[in-house]
């Protein structure tokens, strides 16, 4: 529950990670069952924990894609019977706005700005012109920073998620003598690959059965470099007066101190949402609803689910 775009009221999260960690990834079945058992007492949570009562509510917002479309039908059709049964408005969210508004619970965002979108789904970076203008500079050919860590993870013998357990295993070195590649993609433009970097570490995990940590710590190095280095380069074309970063991977401690020191060299303001908000949930749906409602850009009656749902690309 979120007031003014701004103040959290309450947040619960309701993780299927336990029950997808038996698989060692998401199962999209799995995903969807664990919503249809967990939306709705979910929901009633947060309202306790705000303290408020269903008519207190201007809307409700729900994440209506991209994603696996059976859980986001699962939300989509809760939000909607809510709706109903309380005579609110529905507001549509897309997941990669609702990561970047987690930036919006700490304070007004600063425009234009760069945004950089890490997660188990996307690697993206945007232009981010104003409330309602977010354009797709760059974004992933292959795997998603996150996957490359899940990914990693299990070639490590980690637990899924992959990224805090990675991070983890490689906190526990000073360095590493190994080092892993990731591509630079020709064109100068601002996408990423990390499909190689998967196989690298598995050779390299099979290689060196007793530096795990080593591996870790090396995997942990590329996904970071990698990020860094594009968005620095896409800092240094675009007249950014902040970056704003979000999604899974923006927990990452190593990322988030290289991203300071990159910012702080440039003299541009970084927006990175504590921990808690930058992995899903559901405060940063709530924020850029908040924007939506504003706008008066409500759920149609017959609107659903949403995915594929490209952003614009810039140019186009
Ligand atoms: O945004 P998110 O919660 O879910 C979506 O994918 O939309 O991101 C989850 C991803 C997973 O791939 C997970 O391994 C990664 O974020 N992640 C991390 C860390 N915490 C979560 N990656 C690196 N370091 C972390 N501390
Ligand atoms: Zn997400």
């Amino acid at each position: 529950m979120v007031a003014g775009g701004r103040r959290v009221l309450s947040g619960v999260v309701a993780s299927s990670a336990a029950a997808q960690a038996v698989f060692g990834g998401v199962v999209p079945e799995v995903a969807a069952r664990e919503h249809v058992a967990t939306v709705l007492p979910a929901v009633r949570r947060a309202l306790a924990a705000a303290g408020i009562r269903p008519r207190d509510l201007a809307a409700v917002a729900v994440t209506r894609g991209p994603g696996l479309l059976g859980a986001l039908l699962v939300g989509v059709t809760a939000a909607k019977a809510l709706g109903l049964a309380w005579g609110l408005p529905v507001i549509g969210v897309h997941h990669l706005e609702a990561h970047l508004y987690a930036n919006a619970l700490a304070g007004p965002i600063r425009f234009p700005a760069l945004a950089l979108i890490v997660s188990g789904g996307h690697t993206s970076l945007l232009w981010w012109e104003d409330h309602s203008r977010l354009t797709v500079i760059g974004e992933t050919r292959d795997d998603a920073a996150g996957e490359a860590f899940d990914k990693g993870a299990r070639a490590l013998g980690l637990p899924y998620p992959g990224g805090p357990a990675v991070e983890a295993l490689a906190a526990t070195v000073p360095s590493t003598p190994f080092h892993l590649p990731v591509a630079r993609l020709e064109g100068g433009g601002y996408d990423f690959s990390f499909s190689g970097l998967k196989t690298a570490v598995a050779e390299l995990a099979a290689r060196e059965p007793g530096a795990r940590a080593a591996v870790a710590r090396a995997l942990e190095e590329a996904v970071v470099a990698a990020l860094v280095r594009t968005t620095a380069r896409a800092l240094e074309a675009y007249p950014a007066a902040a970056l704003y970063v979000a999604g899974g991977v923006a927990a990452n401690r190593r990322l988030r101190g290289e991203l300071e020191a990159l910012c702080h060299a440039r003299g541009v303001v970084l927006g990175l949402p504590p921990p808690a908000l930058c992995t899903d949930n559901a405060a940063m749906v709530a924020a850029a609803g908040y924007y939506r409602f504003r706008r008066g850009e409500f759920l149609g009656r017959w609107e659903s689910a949403e995915t594929p749902w490209p952003l614009p690309a810039a140019g186009s």
